[in-house]
């Protein structure tokens, strides 16, 4: 454990609201405390974001083929022997569908402000296209009811990955012209149903993640790639683009439904990419850096604050597709806040091969870049988050951002008993230092970030990881009737946000 020193108090500084952030972004820097330390400052002040945490469908609600659903290409793919470590799949997940009440109430306990969640699509419209199942849309506005009762403001997400699987077998899912239509369709039925009591929406979440995991590496559903011995059907070259272009003009085509059906209600994608830190000063490195930058976040978000791609990628890939003038005038009117998802941070390094001549590692002389998580691919790098985010606040015109999810895995956390694994103090500091030292810190340097949704409530079905690394703030005990306990992180995130939680409920 790292030890920190404690953190100082300036009362005097209270009253000069001018101040406030810097005294704030002080004892951040200068802080540094053991982990008990950031519980016990009462004091302190809350930071000037709210408290969100973060779920996702296919992750926590189980009930896969009950009240009228139909399978997703998650249930498909996670089906397929292989595919997902220990073959877990998301048939019962957390059960979510039957205990949300009792997920409501913990998150009231905790001073939850802000809950994200995604809708199903195969729960609302079985069968991609057509008929509308009535059980769905009553499942998700009796949550919505129930988390306002409780004070919290939901945040609905239409896509986090689980496409109807006949919208598949029919035309290929997002590598199918018509998927525009359909997904336009699907998000008019869901802004009908629920604008009246959410305001805040994003058609996908991390369109990044699905589509070249999903195309290019077929790691996650729906698995295709170039490698044979791999992938059955394929072609990372072709269809990763093909599908980034259908996810952008459905995304478009979702807002315009917006617009029309609630015109005050905000929508954003939620963006997501490491930040990449120039492995040298060398100028080849620094280009390698914003080329590797362009290929995570600027292919999604370029077009939607821009107008377009960026155009090391339009030189890189050209089979690249063009939007016409009226479709980069609306993707330009598309977001109106950046939502954006962030865990960790890499070195990048000028390369010859490859599209984006880059590439990219974790360590450097010997060192990692910092503490690794259980998860391979993440290490706390909270200086990172701090550049990224200054990144994006100049690139695309100081937007309101809101940090979607961040959070990390403990290390070896799936094998510890319980109930030792509820003192995450790898967890803790993790979050105390991505949110003081990066978040509170970036909001010194301008930048204006209005919330931050650890991700998640509840550990969870993990996609390729199946249920073998554990991101919530909460225990699920999954051979104990999946038992919720919080986890420490819990409630020192509840008390850095100023929340009182309720340990007793
Ligand atoms: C943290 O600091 C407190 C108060 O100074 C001390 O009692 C405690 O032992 C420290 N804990 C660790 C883990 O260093
Ligand atoms: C992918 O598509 C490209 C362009 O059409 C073609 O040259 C290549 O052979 C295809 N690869 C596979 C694995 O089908």
């Amino acid at each position: 454990m790292r030890v920190r020193q404690r953190l100082i108090q300036h009362k005097h500084l209270q009253y000069l609201l001018c101040l406030v952030f810097a005294v704030a972004f002080l004892h951040a820097a200068v802080a540094q405390s053991n982990t008990t330390a950031g519980m016990t400052d009462s004091n302190k002040q809350p930071p000037p974001f709210v408290f969100g945490t973060a779920s996702a469908a296919y992750q926590i609600e189980g009930a896969w083929n009950e009240g009228g659903r139909l399978p997703s290409i998650w249930d498909t793919f996670s089906q397929m022997p292989g595919k997902v470590a220990n073959n877990e799949n998301g048939n019962v997940a957390d059960d979510f569908y039957h205990r949300w009440q009792e997920d409501v109430e913990l998150m009231k306990s905790l001073g939850v402000q802000l809950f994200r969640f995604s809708l199903s699509w195969p729960r609302i419209i079985p069968k991609g296209r057509g008929e509308v199942n009535q059980a769905g849309i009553a499942f998700y506005s009796r949550l919505i009811d129930a988390l306002l009762a409780a004070g919290i403001e939901p945040h609905i997400t239409l896509y986090h990955w689980d496409l109807p699987q006949a919208l598949e077998d029919e035309y290929l899912g997002w590598l199918g012209e018509r998927v525009v239509d359909d997904f336009a369709a699907y998000a008019a039925v869901c802004f009908n149903a629920f604008s009246d009591r959410v305001k805040y929406f994003t058609t996908f979440n991390e369109p990044l993640s699905f589509v070249f995991i999903g195309y290019d590496q077929g790691i996650h559903a729906p698995g295709r790639c170039s490698d044979r011995s791999r992938c059955a059907a394929g072609n990372s070259s072709t269809e990763p683009w093909i599908a980034t272009h259908h996810v952008l003009l459905a995304h478009v085509a979702a807002v315009q439904q917006l617009r029309s059906i609630a015109p005050d209600a905000k929508v954003s994608i939620n963006f997501n990419t490491n930040w990449g830190e120039p492995m040298t000063n060398s100028r080849e490195d620094l280009e390698a850096s914003q080329r590797y930058l362009d290929f995570n976040l600027g292919v999604y978000a370029d077009p939607c604050f821009l107008g377009d791609y960026p155009s090391s990628v339009r030189k890189a890939v050209p089979s690249l597709p063009h939007f016409t003038t009226e479709q980069k005038a609306a993707l330009k009117k598309s977001v109106d806040y950046f939502a954006l998802n962030h865990y960790t941070t890499n070195w990048v390094s000028a390369s010859d091969s490859g599209l984006q001549k880059a590439s990219t590692t974790y360590v450097r002389d010997g060192a990692p870049i910092g503490p690794q998580a259980d998860s391979e691919w993440l290490y706390v790098v909270p200086w990172g988050m701090r550049r990224l985010l200054n990144y994006v606040n100049k690139r695309y015109h100081h937007p309101a951002i809101y940090i979607t999810e961040s959070g990390v895995d403990v290390p070896n956390e799936n094998s510890m008993p319980f109930p030792d694994v509820l003192q995450d103090d790898f967890r803790i500091d993790y979050y105390r230092e991505y949110i003081e030292n990066a978040v509170l810190a970036a909001t010194v340097d301008g930048v204006d970030v209005r919330a931050y949704f650890a991700w998640s409530i509840l550990d969870n079905f993990e996609w390729a990881d199946g249920y073998s690394k554990r991101f919530g703030i909460t225990y699920v005990d999954y051979k104990n009737g999946l038992k919720r306990t919080p986890k420490q992180s819990a409630y020192f995130l509840a008390k850095l946000f100023g929340r009182h939680p309720n340990p007793g409920t």
